[in-house]
């Protein structure tokens, strides 16, 4: 086991003799999910053919099944079964443990009458195919008896309270100092409902070999996932191995298991055959989560030089009746800005909608679509540049808990990405610059995101052709997990990327805890380095304690890896020669991380800035976002293009949240307006121009052993508000309620006879 404070010794990561790491290595699994022939878990092969499940949803928001009429259903072409609460295996309660260190509880489906949001899966109907499956769940026929569904989020935010066990935080006395300042901004901005849309839908397959139950699911994160469904289903976690070797996309809303993989199981079960269960594109906006409405209020008080004096971010926000989750919108906020009189906290209101969870960048995606905003309000209030604005109000630790920063570069971001973004060309009076029929603006806003590692374990085995596998239940939502572990891996054995094979996505590997929170590569990562390290010291321990080896009496803390030799000074062997004579069949170790103890002693974040140029169309309102620039300082890198590639995607995103997403709330019925992708819109290429990221040089050694950060939630957060801050510089139109829509800029638009 090793942890980040006690790791000593060399670090090939470090040493990079190869050049591998930091470089811009093409993706492990590319060509097969190129050729179509990564096996997604709905196309994984069964050991049998299989059924195909088909959810029902409930057309309700609320109240309970009264009626259940499946005789039809039952009689269709094909169909194996139909289950509703009335027929449906019994399951342990929800949320059981059976077993005390299980990390997630039982998660029933169709186990009651209850109808909780619009959607719930209620029924299941199984066939031969899927079409048949398709035509039959139509024939399903239940009636209810529902209640009004309370969805209003604007009506109940007034009565809001805090989330459990939360305070809000205050420092100073934000009121006085708010009151005492020279020029004050106060505002309040709303951002949307939104669907996490990922390009693959939650799918499960679901066989048994005997008693155990073999499970293929898309999921972040292997270990709850094989622990809910064990208690599901009542049985001992390791009679269930759970697989997801490919994932498309999970941005948080595959962060937990949904009805497809406890349906898919029991159906399995019942039928004595593999069954496939996945959720529609329609049915994933309703079935799963998604991230919730806020309403964002912004206070800044600064003195005349632009040094903040008060500073609050209040968010509200709402999860499901039975729910908790609560975006935390206001976090961030905590270590932006300096200012000694601050105030952030949360409201949370429960309604009868779907469950609100988390979704990429939970909290500073929704939060930095308001205070990067006000940032730039306040600016223009003052006659100060936005970006010299954020630099007077740097930090010099962190103004929340007085810790020093780990590494904090955003200054450097701020300053290199206006240069490189040519942002003095910016004119701060708004709507100066027209472009044929375009009024074209800059924008620009800061982006930060938390920092974290978490326990892992990995094993790395060297078989008798030198080949290294890398072994461990980690998961690849599409982020480059697979590439990057290929290349820690061949640069601690010094063999080429071709000599590596990962293995990840499978419960029996050992275990690390996913992707989420941006903390997959470098948790994960470490474990492999530790593994990779111990891996180094069988193999030096072997070389030198084998007198046929050349290298035998050597000290194995001198041996170097490299082009697949090992050597010490002048004596070399091919490390397959070495493993055939001395250790046929191959060597396996394990390693571990652990976060050190004293890692909070440090104030961990990411950071960057984001640059942007927009075109409104003053007739039409549309906006087209020209340029997207991106700096950021993240620790180092591993592989400049799966990083870059999440950086850049993490700014669509926010172009897309200022512009296009959100997913409006229907209150007759408690459901979601925006049911497929044509109407919930999502960027296409079209929709972009340019868009670059950047990512400094930066090492946190305060990070774990290979001084590396994350990346997959930071170019997500603060992009939205470069974009809306662009818009304004554009053509002067503030329009607080995102998306920003042609309607509502228009509205602007018109006002100011443009
Ligand atoms: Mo992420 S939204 O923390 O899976």
């Amino acid at each position: 086991m090793s942890s980040v404070n006690d790791w000593a010794g060399p670090n090939p990561v470090k040493d990079n003799r190869s050049g591998l790491i930091g470089k811009g290595v093409d993706r492990y699994e590319g060509p097969l999910k190129v050729t179509g022939t990564a096996p997604y878990a709905y196309e994984v092969q069964p050991p049998s053919p299989p059924a195909y499940g088909v959810m029902v949803g409930a057309t309700v928001a609320t109240g309970r099944i009264t009626g259940v009429d499946i005789a039809e259903a039952e009689a269709a072409p094909g169909v194996l079964l139909v289950w509703t609460h009335r027929n449906v295996p019994a399951q342990p309660a929800k949320g059981t443990r059976k077993h005390p260190r299980s990390t997630a509880g039982s998660k029933p489906a169709l186990e009651s009458d209850r109808v909780a949001y619009f959607g719930q899966p209620v029924a299941l109907v199984v066939a031969d195919t899927l079409e048949n499956a398709t035509a039959a769940a139509r024939l399903v026929r239940l009636t209810y008896d529902a209640a009004s569904p309370d969805v209003d989020f604007a009506a109940r935010k007034a009565g809001a309270g805090q989330p459990p066990g939360e305070e809000d935080v205050e420092i100073g006395n934000f009121g006085e100092g708010f009151a005492a300042s020279a020029v004050q901004l106060d505002e309040t901005w709303t951002t949307p409902i939104q669907n996490h849309c990922q390009m693959e839908p939650c799918a499960s397959l679901a066989w048994w070999e005997g008693d155990r139950c073999i499970a293929h699911t898309s999921i972040q994160m292997v270990k709850p996932a094989q622990h809910g469904l064990a208690e599901t289903l009542g049985i001992d976690r390791d009679d269930v191995r759970l697989m997801t070797r490919y994932i498309g996309g999970g941005f948080g809303g595959k962060g937990q298991t949904y009805d497809d993989l406890t349906l898919a199981a029991l159906a399995a079960r019942a039928l004595g055959r593999p069954v496939k269960v996945a959720f529609t594109r329609q049915q994933m906006m309703h079935g799963t989560i998604h991230r919730p409405a806020t309403v964002q209020r912004v206070r800044l008080g600064a003195d005349r030089d632009g040094r903040l004096n008060a500073f609050s971010l209040m968010t509200w926000t709402h999860c499901h009746r039975d729910g908790a989750f609560t975006e935390h919108a206001s976090n961030f906020a905590r270590t932006l800005y300096a200012a000694p009189n601050r105030l952030t906290g949360h409201r949370l209101v429960k309604l009868d909608l779907p469950g609100a969870g988390p979704m990429r960048a939970p909290g500073e995606a929704s939060g930095t679509l308001s205070l990067e905003c006000a940032m730039d309000e306040l600016a223009e209030r003052l006659g100060l540049d936005p970006v010299e604005l954020r630099i007077r109000n740097e930090p010099p630790v962190d103004p929340e808990n007085g810790r020093p920063f780990s590494q904090r570069q955003l200054v450097r971001c701020l300053k290199e990405g206006a240069q490189l973004f040519g942002w003095d060309r910016r004119l701060p009076t708004p709507g100066q610059v027209r472009d044929g029929r375009w009024l074209v603006g800059y924008g620009m806003a800061a982006a930060i995101r938390g920092n974290f590692l978490l326990p892992a374990k990995c094993s790395f085995s060297v078989d008798d052709d030198g080949v290294i596998t890398v072994r461990q239940g980690m998961t690849d939502i599409g982020t480059g997990t697979y590439t990057v572990l290929a290349q820690i891996a061949a640069e601690t054995l010094g063999v080429p990327l071709g000599q590596v094979r990962v293995e990840i996505g499978d419960s029996e590997l050992p275990p690390a805890p996913g992707s989420g929170g941006q903390f997959g590569a470098a948790t994960a990562g470490s474990a492999a380095l530790m593994a990779g390290m111990n891996l180094r010291k069988a193999i030096a321990e072997l070389a030198t304690g084998d007198a046929e080896s050349p290298l035998h009496g050597g000290d194995p803390a001198k041996i170097v890896f490299q082009d697949g030799v090992v050597g010490i000074e002048n004596r070399s062997e091919t490390l397959a020669g070495l493993i055939r004579r001395a250790a046929p069949g191959g060597l396996t170790v394990e390693g571990e991380i652990r976060p050190a103890s004293d890692m909070r002693e440090w104030s961990q974040q990411t950071y960057g800035a984001h640059f942007c140029e927009v075109g409104v169309d003053p007739v039409t309102g549309e906006v087209r976002v020209r340029r997207m620039l991106g700096v950021f300082a993240a620790g180092r890198i591993i592989n400049a293009k799966t990083a870059r590639s999440q950086l850049t995607g993490g700014m669509i995103w926010g172009a897309a949240s200022a512009l296009t997403e959100g997913n409006p709330v229907d209150p007759r019925y408690g459901s979601l307006l925006g049911q497929d992708l044509a109407q919930y819109l999502v960027p296409v290429q079209a929709d972009i121009g340019e868009v670059e990221a950047i990512m400094l040089d930066e090492v946190d050694d305060k990070a774990n052993p290979m001084g590396i950060k994350g990346v997959g939630e930071l170019g997500n957060s603060g992009s939205g508000a470069a974009v809306a801050n662009a818009i304004y510089n554009a053509c002067g139109v503030r329009v607080r309620e995102y998306p920003i829509t042609p309607d509502k800029l228009l509205a602007g638009l018109i006002a100011r006879g443009l």
